[in-house]
């Protein structure tokens, strides 16, 4: 392995890491090296994975969490510090959507997306992030989505969330530089996950036109997300700091 990506040694906590997204970089991390903490609602996802992480060879410890409850969040942190002694890397990927026209869009579901998507973002940013001030070094990277910068119909409260994201990064990467804590994101577009077949599943050939209109002309896999957390969390990304990195098949490139 290249040195410059090495992860060895290095703790990662992956939100949201049962499935998806979240469970394809928690595995490219352990590939490169890294010990991986693993956090969601559903204990029984999590503990599949971790055993496929120690296949790998790294340790992996499992702490059920909601992002929307702080103390769980604190729960996630005390653990990690106590049993790998740092925190070096946080993967906030944990994100849901609901999907209504805008004039529709209930309270109680804006509410909901906001929570999750954007102010657990944030508390698990400042929670890990305590700790990294302290260790004077850390990675954070925060799952975002083309939805932070191009409208998605029925998506109002997502797209606003991600934005938001987007915005958060850059202020924490500002904020945190002169800790030495990096804070990036990463913005997918269509991704097979069980996400996408929510929204899939409720709109007539919805893989058909998300294939066309993706210049690359697919949807993107769950795995094509880990080469971009993978780097974004190794020295070899050490002066790259209030980025989101698109990963996305061309889709916020195309004009016509
Ligand atoms: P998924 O639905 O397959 O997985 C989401 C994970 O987050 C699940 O493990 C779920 O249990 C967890 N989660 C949801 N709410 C939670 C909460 N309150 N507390 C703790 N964990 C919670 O979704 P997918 O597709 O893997 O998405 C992961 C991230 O990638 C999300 O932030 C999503 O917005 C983003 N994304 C996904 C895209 C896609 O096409 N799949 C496109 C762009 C962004």
């Amino acid at each position: 392995m290249n040195s410059l990506f090495n992860l060895s040694g290095k703790t990662a906590i992956v939100t949201g890491a049962g499935r998806g997204i979240g469970k394809s970089i928690a595995l490219g991390l352990a590939e490169s090296g890294a010990n991986v903490v693993l956090s969601s609602r559903t204990q029984s996802e999590l503990e599949e994975v971790a055993n496929e992480i120690r296949k790998i060879g790294t340790e992996s410890l499992v702490i059920p969490c909601d992002v929307t409850k702080p103390e769980d969040i604190q729960q996630v942190v005390d653990e990690t510090k106590n049993r790998f002694g740092s925190i070096d890397i946080l993967i906030n990927n944990a994100g849901m959507t609901i999907k209504t026209p805008a004039e529709e869009y209930e309270l109680d579901n804006w509410n909901r997306i906001v929570a999750v998507n954007l102010t657990g973002v944030f508390l698990f940013a400042q929670y890990a992030g305590r700790e990294m001030i302290k260790q004077n070094r850390g990675r954070i990277i925060n799952i975002s989505s083309v939805g932070s910068t191009t409208a998605l119909t029925g998506s109002v409260a997502y797209c606003a969330s991600k934005g938001g994201v987007n915005m958060l990064t850059k202020v924490l990467a500002v904020e945190w530089a002169k800790y030495g804590v990096n804070v990036n994101g990463i913005a997918p577009s269509y991704i097979e996950t069980p996400l996408v077949k929510t929204v899939s599943d409720a709109k007539e050939d919805f893989a058909g036109k998300v294939t066309e209109r993706t210049p690359l002309g697919r949807m993107g896999h769950p795995n094509e997300l880990a080469g971009a957390a993978v780097f974004l969390a190794s020295d070899a990304a050490s002066y790259i700091t209030g980025e989101t990195i698109f990963v996305d098949g061309g889709w916020t490139a195309l004009g016509l």
